[in-house]
């Protein structure tokens, strides 16, 4: 199932995720949003007071897990143009590598948009590398090698630290992967151009009769980077009797986009524990999902009783088992949210949990009014 194609470039087999940078409405507060429903800390900050005049950017971390959070300071502003169409959402996954320039000209004449030619940013901590090409809708993926690079996030940046809780930390530990929404019939189109660019090749697909309820179905392919590291699906909606989520998403977010990002943790149990102290709003799963479970996972080592009070969701490969939960949208629109993934032995995406998480979403979106 999984065939990892030869490198075309010792730079694209060196890519993984550095982080996500999301354009907001006010940035301000979704670093505290961040921080005390999620658990990030405060890094990083650069905005008027470091020279930048048209934007803030609050960087917040968790373990290898970092979110930059940008707002436009005047109007008019691309930053602000973005967020004016799509809302709140994630502008750029950032994609780490031993050589921007390499990758940067190995993907563009494999077919990549170019954005932004190499550039060089220097400061006392030392120099980062960074260039920019695109991907569907308005979504971005920067390019940046750290090499020896020691300060606390980039250059032009300065540390950051604010009046929130400190010990937060709710045990995200990094991105498992990145899920894209494109429109009608783009999805073989957009897998191509990961393929060519990038030299990704598809770990998996899931086909209409895969992914489908009552009312709506999508198609849905996983791409991934040479490493393996990067794992960036795409979906596209179905023919269904309803609209489907994938086409909910689409009208909120003005196009195709980031819908969702699978963050990885060590316990699902205590991370989903802690995110609901912390006021944090999750999908529930309907009663069925667990009345055959145990015969469809077999044995496990968590208990079932408190994954099933907890709506935590279970499913297995030939490799071993996951655990999985999707929180509610992260802000008004029905855009982009985050999972929360444990992978015990699994490496891949189980059908069966595909499902039970799209009948959760239908059962929301009724509820929008948008079904
Ligand atoms: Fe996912």
């Amino acid at each position: 199932m999984s065939t990892i194609s030869p490198p075309r470039s010792p730079a694209l087999a060196t890519l993984e995720f550095d982080h996500l940078e999301l354009w907001v409405g006010n940035a301000k507060q979704a670093a505290h949003y961040y921080c005390t429903a999620f658990g990030f800390a405060p890094l990083a900050y650069a905005g008027p007071e470091t020279g930048v005049k048209d934007a803030a950017s609050y960087v917040v971390r968790q373990n290898d897990l970092t979110l930059v959070l940008t707002s436009a300071l005047v109007p008019g502003s691309p930053i602000a143009e973005h967020v004016k169409r799509h809302g709140d959402g994630v502008r750029d996954v950032a994609l780490r590598t031993s050589d921007a320039r390499e990758a940067f000209t190995a993907s563009v004449a494999g077919g990549a948009v170019p954005l932004a030619e190499p550039a060089v940013a220097e400061d006392e901590h030392g120099v980062v590398v960074t260039a920019r090409i695109a991907t569907y809708g308005d979504t971005v993926h920067t390019f940046v090698e750290r090499g020896t690079y020691r300060g606390p996030w980039l250059p032009g940046y300065r540390p950051w630290s604010a009046l929130m809780p400190t010990e937060n930390e709710v045990g995200l530990v990094r991105i498992d992967h990145c899920v894209g929404n494109v429109g009608w019939g783009e999805m073989d189109r957009w897998c191509a151009y990961y393929a060519k660019a990038f030299g990704f090749t598809q770990l998996i697909g899931f086909d209409d009769k895969d992914i489908s309820t009552e009312f709506t179905a999508l198609r849905s392919k996983v791409m991934q980077s040479p490493s393996g590291k990067v794992k960036m699906p795409i979906n596209e909606p179905a023919e269904g009797l309803k609209r489907s989520q994938i086409e909910e998403y689409l009208d909120f977010y003005g196009g195709p986009g980031i819908q969702h990002v699978a963050i990885a943790t060590n316990d699902i149990v205590e991370t989903v524990r802690a995110l609901r102290g912390n006021g944090v709003e999750l999908l529930e799963t309907p009663a069925s999902y667990y009345e055959k479970l145990a015969d469809r996972v077999g044995v496990i080592a968590e208990d079932l009783a408190i994954l099933r009070g907890l709506n935590i969701l279970v499913d297995r490969d030939d490799q071993g088992y996951m655990l999985q939960i999707f929180t509610k949208p992260l802000q008004d629109r029905p855009t982009m949210f985050f999972e929360i993934i444990q992978r015990r032995g699994s490496l891949s995406f189980g059908k069966g949990n595909f499902k039970a998480l799209f009948v959760s979403i239908e059962q929301e979106q009724a509820k929008r009014g948008n079904l």
